[in-house]
């Protein structure tokens, strides 16, 4: 079956375009890869995708896109069709993409309103050894979202993009993979909108590394660090300018796509963070609120 195999880049529209650039390059530790002087782009140095950030600047702090990877220029047609099926809107059928790397792809909205593209031939960007210590992002491991219908939104990433469950927490939070990480995407009950987006580091020390970096610019943990139970991976949650929440993650446990078993984990503090030892929680996270622009369009680079 045709499906979903890669998260490829999260496009944003920002107020503080300058701060979130500086952010993304200083702080966080991609590559500018690109700008114009309404767009910028950023790639993780530790793997070959493109890009995995697109900032735009823009009047209001929204998600624009959340870009997805399939394997072949049929897959892509293939989920046009399983995605208009469904009854989503499709916002721009598919077609040779303008955006920086290229690539064939097309765009719909979620059933909850938020823009989504799929794509496979993007250009390759490049990709170095990242060493021990050097503590900057390998690549986007994995993106959490809420949903006001969220068993309905794990039905459809399912039945529809080809994703499958790898556990739940309680009845509230699903991990979904598309290859062979634990997960790719979760999914929260709230209003539609992005949670965060974690980064995978080369190890728990890159990871504090990573952490160390932010501190000395002026960016404290805002949850962690810390290990989750689902996933058996390791957290740190960072803020940006623009509001939006960025984690370091490492060792997402790796399983097999196509057996492995879901578990039902009970939710408590143990279980949300098996060391304990870090600051904050989920209460010191920024609270949810609706992404702006549902079923709107932005107005993305390269585009007429
Ligand atoms: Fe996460």
């Amino acid at each position: 079956m045709s499906r979903v195999t890669e998260i490829r880049y999260v496009g944003y529209g920002v107020k503080e375009f300058d701060a979130e650039k500086t952010y993304y390059s200083e702080v966080w530790g991609l590559e500018p890869v690109g700008e114009d002087q309404n767009n910028a782009w950023f790639k993780a140095q530790g793997h070959d995708e493109h890009h995995v950030v697109q900032l735009r600047r823009a009047d209001e702090n929204r998600v624009d896109v959340i870009a997805l990877a399939a394997d072949s220029r049929a897959d892509v047609d293939s989920l046009r069709a399983r995605v208009a099926d469904a009854g989503c809107q499709i916002a721009s059928e598919p077609a040779d993409l303008t955006s920086p790397g290229g690539g064939y792809g097309f765009r719909f909205f979620s059933p909850d309103g938020l823009l989504f593209e799929v794509s496979s031939d993007v250009a390759k960007g490049s990709k170095r050894e990242l060493a021990h210590w050097e503590g900057v992002p390998v690549k986007i491991s994995h993106i959490v979202l809420h949903s006001p219908n969220h068993q309905e939104a794990v039905k459809f990433f399912c039945d529809v993009l080809g994703f499958k469950v790898s556990d739940w927490l309680g009845d509230f939070m699903c991990f979904l993979r598309c290859n062979s990480a634990h997960h790719r995407i979760a999914i929260l009950p709230g209003p539609a909108c992005l949670n965060h987006v974690a980064y995978d580091m080369l190890s728990v020390d890159d990871m504090m590394r990573g952490a160390h970096r932010l501190k000395i610019k002026g960016i404290d943990i805002s949850w962690g660090p810390g290990r989750h139970t689902a996933g058996n991976n390791t957290f740190s949650y960072f803020v940006t300018p623009g509001g939006f929440v960025t984690e370091y993650t490492s060792e997402l446990e790796e399983v097999d796509f196509d057996m492995h078993e879901f578990k039902v984990h009970k939710p408590a503090p143990m279980v949300m963070d098996q060391w304990g030892i870090g600051v904050g929680g989920p209460q010191t996270m920024p609270h949810p609120h609706v992404n702006p622009g549902l079923f709107k369009t932005p107005e993305l680079a390269g585009e007429a």
